[in-house]
């Protein structure tokens, strides 16, 4: 895959499923593109599950964590502009709870924090077919932001096929993708699935692995616990790559 000089302003950050770390990379990239000098900021444009039972009011965690990690102070109106309630895919939470998701409202604030920015990562909720609303899908959501993908892997037995279908549905939707990331590897417990997957993922997919990164006891997106993230990024992403995908011309 090479670079795409059509694309910029950033990466929306989609996984094969919720829970595979998407808020865990988002932070830990945009940790790593803060050191180069780059001015990035973060969305997490619709989140469900919020914490209303929080006295000090609701608290969008993913948001809050990859801001800290972005050192970044953007309102969280804007950085988290849509939540919901119940841990449910947007659809459903909006839905029992009785609320329309405004897409108008999330898109302000998407081009507000763009031109604020110079590279914005934008995680997704769940998957790329997480339905939002009515049919549309978390895909159509990213055609809108015109945001190329990072796709978020698991390292383990069943990876594989649900990398390949996300690869397969961006690209029958006319996403294009900068890479995937395989997160959250336990080295001491990896067997012949871990080990080979990540170049059965890069071979039957033609998209790069950009890294894999393991389990950092030291994160912990429930308490705010950025830890060790942003170094194990470092370490273990080509991020070289990732902006190539974007920013062609730049030296980092
Ligand atoms: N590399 C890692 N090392 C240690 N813990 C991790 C790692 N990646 C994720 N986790 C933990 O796993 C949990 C899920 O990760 P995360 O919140 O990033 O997933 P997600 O894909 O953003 O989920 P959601 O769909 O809810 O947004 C969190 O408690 C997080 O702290
Ligand atoms: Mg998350």
């Amino acid at each position: 895959m090479t670079g795409n000089g059509n694309l910029s302003g950033g990466f929306f950050i989609t996984g094969t499923d919720t829970g595979v770390g998407k808020t865990v990379i988002t932070a830990g990239l945009a940790g790593c593109l803060k050191r180069k000098g780059i001015n990035v900021g973060v969305m997490k444009p619709i989140v469900s599950g919020v914490n209303s039972k929080n006295l000090r009011g609701p608290v969008p965690e993913d948001a809050v964590f990859a801001m800290k990690a972005a050192g970044v102070t953007d309102e969280l109106e804007l950085v988290s502009p849509c939540c919901l309630e119940l841990p449910l895919a947007p659809r459903v939470a909006a839905e029992i709870q009785g609320v329309t998701i405004n897409l108008s409202k999330v898109m302000e604030a998407y081009r507000e924090l763009r031109q604020r920015h110079e590279v914005m990562l934008v995680e997704g909720a769940g998957g790329i077919m997480v339905p939002v609303f009515d049919r549309f899908l978390m895909a159509d959501l990213i055609k809108m932001m015109k945001l190329p993908v990072i796709i978020v892997s698991r390292p383990n037995l069943g990876t594989v096929n649900h990398t390949l279908l996300t690869v397969e549905y961006a690209r029958a939707r006319g996403i294009p993708i900068a890479g995937i990331i395989i997160n959250g590897l336990k080295e001491d417990e990896a067997g012949l699935a871990e080990r080979t997957n990540p170049g059965l993922i890069a071979e039957l997919s033609g998209v790069p692995v950009l890294g894999i990164i393991p389990y950092v006891d030291s994160v912990n997106v429930d308490t705010c616990t950025t830890g060790q993230i942003v170094e194990k990024v470092e370490t273990n992403i080509d991020l070289k790559k990732i902006l190539n995908f974007i920013m062609p011309h730049k030296n980092v």
